[in-house]
């Protein structure tokens, strides 16, 4: 029997279970679930999950190895209160996937597993879209429910608080993200800037002519100086790279005052973030939580997205090979995954797929967290090797499409009607499938999750500042840096033609080759100014910067033009 509960069906049915809410059960004889549970409410509580199914569990999920502890076992409306599900930390490099229609627990979910990494000495990096993750700083409260929760998978639980540093794309949250225009590259740039691939070939060209030229592109007044140099006196210099038009120039400059007005000025530029900053152990030998504080950004998705996939490509190419570990380094959880994705290039999809896949070998895991598995890319779900799928909801045709195409990515399983389960879990409770220890996914199984140790609820303001104002990461990110960059190199280059065109024009004398002489209006030869910007010292520099990219480890669209 297949039963839409409604968007808080789950919750309904989870009170249903506790004899805390008593209320909830006139709720079964509207809206029943699965098998006796249904008819017998309560009483299932003290039913106890068959034999078979917990001896089947307990071959998928072995003791012994350092693991995460996700929850226990839920079958036919009982749940053994004994929390034998986990992940194996040496497989959290193999990603994951934390899916479930809203208000379902993967908020929860992403916190629990997040503590329990830090407290084995794993760093993680969180991504906060809506304020609700910063609670991880402080223990959490005990309250019925809590309680309730912990008698119910029979978990010692704890309250503890971890150690956290705030990060912000504003600086008004946590320490002031940063990233150079050149190493964010023209892929993440043209999905921040919203731009079709016509508008991103064309600035991808311009990043190849500043690459080619030495030009820096530190920050927005670096890149709108070379489009200004481009589309005026520069323009003839860009034939050899298939010339743009007015109008794509037009958006460009557009598109980057749009963001701007939003306040990504202050992203753009240096001190870039040092990316070691994410790796940070404290004291204590825990693993920092690098918390990324998006609620004041909610209106620039992208940025927030994009920004994070920067990360995740600077990491690839920053992090030796690390082969097989029996933890990782970092565990990167990608919250609000569809944001990433939406709109996307093809190249774009590629890219990000490509460095999910390699990024495995550094040690770095990545958790998707989303509401449908049909928001990832088919290329990219099927890498995510351990899975949290938290209940779906069934109300259009569509969402029914997609729950049966959530449902047969599931390992076969004679334990559970996979469809069925999944638009019937309650809150908190989700159909689990990881990777074993020899890298196959084990059945699935359904899950009623632990609590977090941490508090659920955000920090309050006076105590978030606090906090903030005792950082010094906060303090070391505070000033941003103006360096010599493209807007001052094409400046200087402007005042030096105009200084040799008076000259000329006084003596009387042809041009020489100077650096400011080098216009390709005139089509001299490769100048001496040229040579310089494209010698060791100048590339080393600006290779720095650009080659970080995805684009460039990976071969881009933006290289292979070349
Ligand atoms: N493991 C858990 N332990 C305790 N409470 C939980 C757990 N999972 C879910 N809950 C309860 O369910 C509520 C909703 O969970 P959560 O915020 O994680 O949902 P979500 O799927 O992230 O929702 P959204 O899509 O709106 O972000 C929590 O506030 C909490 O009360
Ligand atoms: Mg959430």
């Amino acid at each position: 029997m297949k039963v839409a509960l409604g968007p808080r069906g789950g919750q309904q049915r989870l009170e249903a279970h506790s004899p805390t809410h008593p209320a909830s059960c006139k709720f079964l004889l509207v809206a029943p679930t699965r098998g006796s549970e249904a008819a017998t409410g309560f009483e299932n509580r003290s039913n106890r999950v068959d034999e078979t199914v917990l001896a089947a569990s307990r071959g998928a999920f072995p003791e012994g190895q350092t693991s995460i502890t996700l929850g226990s076992i839920v079958h036919d409306g009982a749940i053994h209160p004994e929390p034998t599900v986990r992940l194996a930390l040496s497989m959290m490099n193999r990603h994951g996937l934390i899916a479930g229609a809203t208000g379902t627990g993967k908020t929860k979910t992403l916190q629990l597993i997040a503590e329990q990494l830090s407290a084995a000495g794993v760093p993680v990096f969180l991504a906060d879209v809506k304020g609700d993750v910063s609670g991880v700083a402080a223990p959490g409260e005990a309250s019925p429910r809590v309680t309730q929760r912990a008698t119910d998978t029979g978990y010692p639980w704890k309250p503890s608080g971890y150690p956290v540093e705030f990060l912000s794309l504003t600086g008004t949250l946590g320490a002031q993200m940063r990233a150079t225009v050149s190493s964010f590259g023209p892929l993440l740039l043209a999905k921040v800037l919203g731009l079709n691939d016509t508008q991103s070939s064309v600035l991808a060209m311009v990043f190849k002519y500043a690459d080619d030229r030495g030009l820096l592109l530190l920050d927005f007044n670096d890149l709108r100086a070379v489009l200004q140099h481009l589309s005026g006196a520069g323009a003839a210099e860009l034939e050899e790279y298939g010339g743009m038009s007015k109008q794509t120039v037009g958006v460009l400059f557009r598109e980057m005052v749009q963001l701007e007005q939003q306040g990504a000025g202050a992203f753009f530029g240096e001190p870039e973030f040092d990316l070691n900053d994410l790796l940070q152990l404290a004291p204590d030998g825990r693993g920092v939580m690098s918390v990324l504080e998006l609620r004041d950004v909610q209106d620039k998705p992208a940025l927030s997205s994009t920004f994070m996939m920067w990360m995740l490509a600077r990491l690839y190419h920053t992090l030796p090979e690390a082969g097989d570990l029996e933890k990782p380094k970092l565990v990167f959880f990608f919250d609000e995954a569809h944001l990433l994705f939406e709109g996307s290039s093809t190249a774009f999809r590629e890219q990000v797929e490509q460095v999910a896949r390699l990024i495995r070998s550094k040690g770095v895991g990545v958790f998707f967290v989303t509401q449908s598995p049909k928001d990832v890319p088919a290329d990219i779900l099927a890498q995510l090797g351990n899975r949290v799928q938290h209940a779906l909801r069934a109300f259009t045709p569509d969402d029914d499409k997609a729950l049966r195409a959530a449902a047969r990515t599931f390992p076969k399983t004679s334990f559970y009607d996979v469809e069925e389960t999944l638009t019937t879990l309650g809150i908190g409770e989700a159909l689990v499938t990881v990777l074993n220890a020899k890298g196959a996914p084990t059945q699935p199984f359904v899950v009623h999750m632990i609590p977090p140790a941490s508090q659920m609820s955000p920090l309050d303001e006076g105590e978030m500042q606090r906090r903030l104002n005792a950082s010094a990461q906060v303090r070391e990110y505070a000033t941003p840096v103006d360096r010599e960059s493209a807007r001052e190199m094409l400046a200087a280059r402007a005042a030096d033609a105009a200084r040799a065109a008076a000259d000329q024009a006084a003596s009387g004398a042809p041009p020489t080759a100077t650096k400011a002489g080098r216009s390709r209006a005139t089509r001299e030869p490769k100048s001496a100014l040229e040579q310089a910007l494209s010698s060791p010292l100048a590339r080393t520099v600006a290779g720095v910067v650009t080659r970080g990219l995805m684009g460039a480890l990976l071969g881009s669209t933006r290289r292979r033009r070349r």
